[in-house]
């Protein structure tokens, strides 16, 4: 059986950074699945019809990475019919042996609810625009902004909201280097195995 770790939270609080080391730290595949969202955003169109035909070398643009592509996702993000369409490829991927790291908003509540370990890590606002604007190169307000409406839009619609699977581990990363972040990660991934 594969060992499968379901990592959600909020944008920029540090969770592509701890899903990419854990998967390196154990030669387990990873999927950012936030990247499939920004996909079928940023293709235009029927986001549906997008959804349906995606295919993975659709992931490798890289316009994707924008705070515009970011919006784009979260808005096909809310329509159930293209989450439904995203389902099956997370889950055979969450199968991938020896293990698979997915991280997203609804992995350990809807994609992975069975994961060895939930993981659900947060930062306060303004660390994570400071995070994310340092990335991107961008301004700081202009990125919070952007933020808080798309972690707004995200935790209110309908289906899959973004929240906390009720057996996640909470790890909050304001305050810590990315290392202290990452090693807390490991060490709950070796107490879960
Ligand atoms: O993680 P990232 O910021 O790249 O995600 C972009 C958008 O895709 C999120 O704001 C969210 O609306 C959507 N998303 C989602 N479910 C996931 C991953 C991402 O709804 N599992």
């Amino acid at each position: 059986m594969p060992f499968t770790i379901a990592i959600d939270g909020p944008a920029a609080s540090g969770k592509g950074t701890i899903a990419r080391a854990l998967a390196r730290h154990f030669g387990f595949a990873h999927l950012d699945t936030g990247l499939l969202y920004r996909a079928v955003g940023a293709m235009g169109g029927d986001p549906v019809a997008a959804a349906r035909a995606l295919v993975p070398s659709d992931l490798d643009r890289d316009d994707l990475r924008s705070a515009e592509a970011g919006q784009a996702a979260s808005r096909v993000a809310a329509i159930p019919e293209v989450r439904a369409a995203l389902i099956d490829f997370q889950r055979r991927f969450a199968r991938t042996e020896p293990g698979a790291v997915l991280d997203g908003r609804d992995i350990g509540t809807v994609i992975c609810p069975e994961a060895e370990l939930k993981l659900y890590v947060t930062a306060n606002d303004a660390v994570r625009a400071r995070r994310r604007a340092l990335e991107l190169g961008d301004d700081e307000v202009r990125i919070l902004g952007e933020l808080r409406e798309r972690d707004a839009r995200d935790a209110a619609r309908a289906v899959a909201p973004m929240r906390p699977a009720k057996d996640a581990l909470l790890l909050d990363t304001s305050e810590m280097a990315i290392d202290e972040a990452v090693a807390h990660a490991i060490a709950s991934a070796k107490e879960a195995g």
